[in-house]
């Protein structure tokens, strides 16, 4: 596998700092893993374009290192049936109660507005875009490679890997089973694309001949190691960055990733989309209801989510985390790079 994403980036180290769109991946985070070597990358999922264009301001003030900008692409959808959205909006009445928050409503805006996002991209000029949940139309990656921004796609399984390297991406982010937050699938059902991370790097990377990034589940510099034999020419870590001071994840989210007991489970409840992400008792409790088309689901608990973050109510809030969520080091991100890249070193290199 060639180097060539790394050194064409000029990066120090083969790392990429994952995008974490809810607010996680602050500007802060995003400098930091860039200016110490690495690629920092703002999770854009969620922002509005002129949110966007403020936070990419803000990590140009305090890097002038390359850094990522990442999209969901919206995945095709109908709205849900009348009966359906009632027996949702019945059932979030309580929570609603418990918060303090008016009864739950449909908001009128429930897409993401993905062409006006793209549109910002393309204007804001990231030396690096990264998508999921789909596949861009050729032309918006010709768009892209014309202001010289790089294009990674995320594949689940090998025939995304295909399609998005027959899309001319620059790079395929390898998202294995172990990976936290939302899975990337869009070909296919979401149980058949659950291949561990080493497993689907090798995989792709005997496959493809663009480089294959890793990532779900990698949390150390032995990991990272691993992963690069595997195949890799970098590595993505998303949950390893989540107790990082800069970091903008909330303090009941900090608390439950530092005590929580259970492990990581591929859940539904807050978006309708499946993602790994800590068991609690909202995710519980809902189960049994039939998710409603994405976005749906997830824009009638965003309020929900925002309270519970604000209240500290760990039970109704979406704990995303990947497998290896108990090695996660409440370390500053540069050091966190410092040291995944020097223990990567000490397990490659004999002696
Ligand atoms: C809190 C959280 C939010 C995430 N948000 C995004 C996102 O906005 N876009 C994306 O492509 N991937 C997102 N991911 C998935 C990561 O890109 C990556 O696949 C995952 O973090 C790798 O697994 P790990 O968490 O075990 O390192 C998210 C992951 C987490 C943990």
């Amino acid at each position: 596998m060639s180097p060539s994403f790394q050194q064409q980036l000029g990066l120090r180290f083969p790392l990429i700092q994952a995008p974490m769109a809810g607010g996680v991946t602050t500007p802060e985070l995003v400098a930091a893993v860039s200016n110490a070597g690495g690629l920092g990358s703002l999770g854009a999922g969620y922002l509005s374009a002129e949110a966007l264009g403020e936070a990419v301001g803000r990590v140009r003030e305090l890097s002038d290192q390359p850094f990522l900008v990442n999209l969901f692409v919206p995945p095709p959808t109908q709205p849900p049936g009348v009966a359906q959205l009632q027996a949702w909006l019945e059932r979030l009445a309580p929570y609603h109660l418990q918060l303090g928050l008016p009864p739950p409503a449909l908001p009128v805006e429930v897409a993401e507005p993905f062409e006006e996002m793209l549109a910002a991209v393309l204007r804001l000029r990231p030396a690096v875009f990264s998508f999921a949940f789909g596949a861009l139309e050729p032309g918006q990656v010709a768009a892209l490679h014309e202001r010289g921004i790089r294009v990674l796609g995320t594949a689940t399984t090998l025939e995304e890997g295909r399609m998005l390297e027959e899309l001319h991406v620059n790079a395929v982010v390898a998202q294995g089973s172990e990976a936290g937050g939302h899975r990337g699938t869009f070909l296919g059902p979401f149980e058949a694309a659950l291949t561990p991370t080493l497993t689907l790097t090798a995989q792709l990377g005997a496959a493809l001949r663009v480089p294959v990034i890793a990532s779900g589940g990698l949390m150390d510099g032995q990991d990272v190691a691993r992963a690069m034999q595997a195949g890799a020419g970098a590595v993505q870590l998303g949950t390893a960055f989540l107790l990082c001071p800069e970091a903008g994840t909330s303090a009941p989210y900090r608390a439950a990733l530092q005590h929580g007991r259970e492990s990581p489970q591929l859940m539904s409840a807050y978006s309708g989309r499946p993602a790994r992400g800590l068991p609690n008792a909202f995710a519980r409790e809902v189960a049994d209801l039939p998710p409603l088309p994405y976005p749906y689901q997830h824009a009638l608990t965003r309020p929900l989510r925002a309270a519970a973050a604000r209240q500290d109510r760990p039970e109704m809030l979406s704990l995303w985390a990947g497998t290896g969520f108990r090695r996660a080091r409440a370390l500053p991100a540069a050091e966190l790079v410092t040291e995944l890249m020097r223990e990567a070193a000490a397990f490659t290199t004999p002696g």
